[in-house]
């Protein structure tokens, strides 16, 4: 915003546009350099001028022309610092709104996103929480800058394991178990699987027999498939809703069944498919990447051309003009081949297919092997998270009403928050504890400086005293008022930026420094204190209400609940 303003307050001196300007504009690294900088270098060529000279000529005219900026100069950058009272009260009121911070960038652009996409015979692991947590987050940045967005679970409902999962089941399960935990239950039989297949190779063969049963359509196998999705669904559906997340659909990998064989025969008419030892391949060799399996020796299908049809649906069906895959770093090579083959087959809309990597997560140190059944239960996370947070607030606030729901909301905002705050190519080793914690840089120390505003804004009446007094920045002047403004005026630079990289963190460092600037300025004096007038409470509680409003909204996009009382 003040890049902005900044940029229309120059235009009469440059030739170039304000949205030229704009692009050449910059913040200053610190405060005492001034608010919005001008680097003249570029000009220096044009006018045939030094850069400082010509930027001492645009200050002086800068500053006779008008007394809301003051413009300084130093080593050939014009520099401008804010002073009106005007630009203070303008922030704050377009803070306040609603939408602030939204924008229309992607405008008639629509993303197909994939994440989550747990697979149904094996437990949901931390993977597929990553995938659903930086996915859902990257859903709301989408939509705030004006994309449509399409969320798709592409539940792993096909392939091999199920072979495994049959045959186990009818060796060794137990309905009424199955019924009871699905998941645990599916978990067991399949690390009874692995433990057995070791002793009895047999095993395998078995399995993939029951998969070819199942992809012939034999009732049996059918019937007992389907019921593993259902009671699997079941269990996924409460992490969901426990996690705020809804998925436009759930077209999962068995949803492309019959639309590989179209693919096949387009591969086969454009002579991309080799035969290797039996089994079906695209060479790559061309991009330095190993082939494409797309048939296997028995002609089954495998993941890799579910892929292909998956990516041609999206495109023609769902009408994508981007689709980005939500999953972990070690795909990273199937996604490289898939698309190398989309662009192989002429599909030169396969550059708008993304795959966004992230990291491994672990829990203290502790890394997870579905095969030998070390697992950690996502839901036993959630349990803990929140049962931690009901502890931290029954010491600090233990008559608050409806805390059971509250600390609901601040362990599970504290599992997202310390996922969203990384780069998510780094691996996380989470730390429960730390996570959990009010202080330091936390979804509930976030949580938290919102509750308080919320408090702070009761206390003070504001929806009362704001329909009777004017907001009025010239209370707002002080360095710690105006830092924190300034850090609000950047909020829809935030969420571009997040776009741009795919990176929900740089949402989650901006609420952080917001929050960090907020307490310094609500610490720098009371500000319901006796004898103040009117118009300076209200300027200041509206700051404080722009603020929270930001802090809600942002969280909301990382999909975190924003409690209005801890
Ligand atoms: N179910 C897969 C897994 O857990 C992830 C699927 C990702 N999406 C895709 N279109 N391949 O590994």
């Amino acid at each position: 915003m003040l890049l902005r303003s900044a940029a229309s307050i120059l235009s009469p001196y440059f030739a170039e546009s304000p949205a030229q300007l704009l692009a050449m504009l910059e913040t200053p690294p610190h405060e005492e350099m001034g608010d919005v900088s001008l680097p003249c270098f570029a000009y220096a060529k044009i006018r045939k001028q030094a850069p400082q000279a010509i930027a001492e000529q645009i200050a002086e005219r800068v500053n006779a022309d008008r007394s809301d900026v003051r413009a300084v100069t130093a080593g050939g950058y014009l520099n401008l610092f804010f002073q009106g009272g005007h630009w203070r009260t303008e922030i704050v009121e377009r803070a306040l709104d609603a939408d602030y911070g939204r924008s229309d960038i992607g405008q008639g652009k629509r993303v197909v996103i994939d994440m989550s996409s747990p697979n149904i015979a094996k437990p949901f692991s931390i993977g597929h929480l990553r995938s659903t947590m930086i996915g859902n987050a990257l859903v709301h940045l989408y939509r705030a800058t004006g994309h449509k967005v399409v969320n798709v679970n592409h539940i792993g409902d096909w392939g091999t394991q199920f072979g495994k999962l049959i045959v186990a089941y009818l060796k060794w399960g137990d309905k009424a178990v199955l019924d009871r935990e699905p998941i645990r239950e599916s978990l067991r039989l399949y690390v009874e699987f692995h433990q057995q297949a070791e002793l009895d190779p047999g095993l395998e063969d078995e399995a993939r027999e029951a998969f070819a049963k199942l992809e012939q359509g034999d009732a049996e196998t059918r019937e007992l498939w389907q019921y593993f999705i259902d009671e699997s669904m079941k269990e996924f559906q409460r992490v969901y809703e426990r996690l705020g997340v809804s998925f436009d659909s759930y077209a999962g990998e068995s949803f492309y069944n019959d639309k590989i064989a179209p693919v096949v025969s387009k591969l086969e008419d454009l002579s991309l498919l080799e035969e290797d030892d039996g089994a079906r391949i695209v060479r790559l060799e061309e991009l330095n990447l190993p082939p494409c399996l797309v048939l296997k020796k028995d002609g089954s299908t495998i993941y890799a051309v579910r892929d292909l049809a998956t990516a041609i649906y999206r495109k023609d069906v769902l009408g994508a003009d981007e689709i980005l895959y939500v999953v972990g770093a070690e795909q990273s090579l199937h996604f490289q081949q898939v698309f190398s083959v989309l662009g192989k087959m002429g599909y030169d809309w396969a550059s708008g297919c993304r795959h966004i990597p992230f990291g491994l997560m672990t829990f203290g140190g502790k890394k997870m092997s579905t095969r030998r059944g070390k697992v950690v239960f996502l839901e036993e996370v959630l349990d803990e998270a929140t049962d931690r947070a009901l502890r931290i607030i029954d010491a600090k606030n233990p008559g608050l009403a409806g805390k059971e729901a509250i600390a609901e909301a601040v362990g599970v905002g504290a599992i997202i928050f310390g996922d969203l705050k990384h780069h998510r190519q780094l691996s996380v080793d989470f730390d429960l504890e730390e996570a959990v914690s009010f202080d330091g840089e936390t979804g509930p120390y976030l949580q938290y400086a919102h509750a308080r505003i919320c408090t702070l804004l009761e206390k003070g009446n504001y929806e009362k005293l704001l329909k009777q007094t004017a907001v009025d920045g010239t209370y707002l002047s002080s360095d710690s008022a105006w830092a924190c403004i300034k850090t609000l005026s950047r909020y829809e630079a935030a969420i571009l930026e997040a776009v741009r990289l795919d990176e929900p963190f740089v949402v989650a460092k901006y609420l952080l420094s917001l929050a960090k600037d907020f307490n310094r300025f609500y610490n720098s004096g009371k500000i319901l204190a006796d004898g103040v007038s009117d118009a300076e409470i209200i300027s200041k509680l509206s700051l404080s209400a722009a603020v929270a409003n930001v802090l809600k909204q942002g969280l909301n996009l990382l999909g975190i609940q924003a409690p209005s009382e801890m």
